[in-house]
């Protein structure tokens, strides 16, 4: 069957392959070449990072998702113009807190959701609309422009218009109108309140410090629905090692992962691995996703929390597989304590 020049079967493999995208509409290389740079990049070491998931559930169906996606042109479709169904939308959040070695605690989002009015009801739940208030969260970094990351934009700046916000300098013209307050119609994103705080854009393959033992990295590459670039986190844990907190991995685990042994201080010693790591995000594991999870053994990770788009099926090869993955309590809409899921914390060090 063709879905507007692409056959189903291409679409699911493609969703399944990182959900990237080539310019000619082929696939990418599962690792992208990073220049060279002499030495490995010091950021230096935090004491704990403590991460709360505010909510993982990006979407209630995958199925219905790859619907909506390839009514509106497939993979290669403007995420601002698909017609989105608002009733299978949710969104991706989670809260940072790092601790400094002097024993300083630092608030941060990574990500803003989707659907308005389900992260309105998840940020009271969680105390996030009192965090944004009294400016306890002091900015809001954007993994990438995906609507289950994005959209959801309207109620972070309600409660704090003046955030600082970090986004990938990969963003496209619709992500910049949205951040200045912008309605997009046939996509049902909305965004009544303009950013007023500074925004500041990190560029691919530069590692960005944060705070002392905080960096993150862009990386740089054409993704599902016309969105480029995904930046993700690294902790450098005093004592354990190094944590990876992703929103999608886009990217690839493996492009994520050697990313960090290669360039970082501290990549040697991987302690763990958190977020969406995007290998089965909307049913079965196929072919290629079960060769990922089985080559992420030898990275030793001593703990996996992966939620979100790695979807159900991986995260239980990763159990069948004996690899440490945490369980969650299966809470507030997330579908199985395999993972850490809605309203679940977890502390790295
Ligand atoms: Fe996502
Ligand atoms: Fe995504």
């Amino acid at each position: 069957m063709k879905e507007n020049g692409t056959t189903r079967r291409d679409f699911l493999k493609l969703m399944a392959a990182g959900g990237t995208v080539a310019a000619a509409g082929g696939f990418m290389s599962r690792t992208m070449a990073f220049a060279e740079t002499p030495g490995k990049e010091d950021f230096g070491q935090c004491r704990s990072v403590k991460i709360r998931c505010i909510s993982e559930v990006g979407w209630i169906d995958g199925q219905k998702l790859l619907k909506d996606m390839g009514a509106s042109g497939g993979p290669k479709a403007n995420q601002w113009r698909v017609n989105w169904d608002p009733k299978n939308s949710g969104g991706c959040c989670n809260l940072i807190e790092v601790e400094t070695l002097e024993g300083k605690k630092h608030k941060f989002l990574l990500d803003t959701g989707w659907n308005n009015k389900y992260m309105e009801k998840v940020y009271k739940r969680e105390g996030i609309d009192r965090m944004l208030k009294n400016k306890e969260i002091e900015f809001l970094y954007i993994s990438h422009e995906h609507f289950d990351h994005f959209f959801g934009l309207e109620t972070t700046l309600k409660y704090n218009p003046d955030i600082k916000i970090i986004i990938p300098s990969t963003f496209y013209d619709e992500g910049y109108h949205f951040l200045e307050g912008a309605e997009f119609m046939k996509a049902k994103a909305r965004n009544r309140i303009p950013h007023r705080g500074e925004l500041v854009k990190y560029e691919p393959a530069k590692v960005y410090k944060l705070y002392p033992g905080c960096a993150s990295v862009t990386f740089d590459l054409p993704i599902v629905v016309r969105v480029r670039g995904e930046q993700s986190l690294f902790f450098n844990v005093k004592d354990k090692g190094l944590v990876c907190v992703t929103g999608c991995c886009h990217q690839s685990v493996p492009t994520y992962v050697d990313f960090a042994q290669k360039k970082l201080a501290g990549g040697d010693n991987l302690y763990a691995l958190y977020g969406g790591l995007h290998i089965a995000p909307v049913g079965p594991l196929n072919a290629e996703g079960e060769q990922v999870v089985k080559e992420m053994a030898k990275y030793n990770f001593k703990k996996l929390a992966c939620n979100h788009c790695t979807g159900v099926s991986a995260v239980q090869k990763m159990v069948e597989l004996g690899y440490p993955v945490v369980k969650g309590t299966a809470r507030y809409g997330s579908t199985s304590n395999l993972y850490l899921g809605n309203g679940d914390e977890i502390v790295f060090g």
